[in-house]
């Protein structure tokens, strides 16, 4: 069942957005080399607590922490460790919160000093494919719209969507129906409708689309070793058009 939510029930959600967009682009400005995963949970952690904010991952389905830092190879649901970055890695950085009994969930991946150009092309496209589909989500459209639109960017700049790994509907709860994949059929899917809040999250490998899980029993990771980049927001579709709420 897809749960629509009134324009009361966006504004809770824009809030608890705003969070997130808010300690993702301070936890952002903190990356640099000598810089732990660890480093960045425990400053995410300290923001949540002054914001009043509850961490959406903490305690979900047994996950340690309220962000997940993702190293290169690592597609997403890296768990923070002493790892230190090193200067030409890339991180994705991924929080959810919940403000109010509303859930937000968004992710960016961000370079580690400088990168090559190969790395700096596969955020761009990354975060591109997450705008282009953005715009899908409008009254009318489909899911299949929105998954067509990243994977047709992603592939047509010569990187590969996730298939294991799905964006989703969210509100009351951080997973709702529907499932949006990373690839699929313009004009297919369930219809978007008013009042619909969507996740969308494009997670794109440099070479294959293969992923592998980590011992850890969460990391997920590009079988080929190939980096990942991985871009979400969450946009609500009303009758004026797509409505970003991890957006400040
Ligand atoms: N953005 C991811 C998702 O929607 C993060 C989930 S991490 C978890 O699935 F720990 F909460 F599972
Ligand atoms: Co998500």
């Amino acid at each position: 069942m897809i749960v629509c939510k009134s324009p009361a029930e966006i504004e809770k959600m824009r809030r608890s957005g705003h969070a997130t967009r808010q300690i993702l682009e301070e936890a952002k400005r903190l990356v640099r080399p000598g810089v732990s995963t660890l480093d960045l949970e425990r400053y995410v952690e300290r923001r949540l607590r002054e914001m009043g904010a509850q961490p959406a991952f903490k305690g979900y389905r047994g996950y340690p922490c309220c962000m997940c830092t993702s190293v290169n190879d690592e597609i997403v649901h890296g768990i923070p460790s002493h790892r230190r970055l090193k200067e030409g890695d890339i991180i994705s950085l991924d929080l959810g919160v919940v403000i109010d009994g509303y859930y937000s969930d968004a992710a960016m991946t961000v370079p580690v000093g400088e990168i090559s150009d190969s790395l700096k092309r596969l955020l761009r496209v990354t975060e591109e494919s997450v705008e282009l589909a953005v715009q899908q989500a409008r009254v009318g459209k489909r899911v299949g719209d929105i998954s067509a639109a990243i994977q047709q960017h992603a592939e047509k700049n010569g990187f590969a969507v996730v298939r294991d790994l799905c964006g989703h509907g969210i509100g009351r709860q951080l997973h709702e129906e529907p499932q949006v994949p990373n690839f699929g059929r313009a004009g297919y899917g369930p219809a978007l409708k008013e009042g619909m809040v969507v996740a969308i999250e494009a997670m794109v490998n440099a070479g294959g689309y293969a992923m592998k899980v980590a011992d850890d029993h969460w990391t997920a990771l590009t079988t080929d070793g190939s980096c990942s980049a991985h871009f979400e927001q969450v946009v609500a579709i009303t009758r004026n058009g797509p409505d970003r709420l991890t957006q400040l």
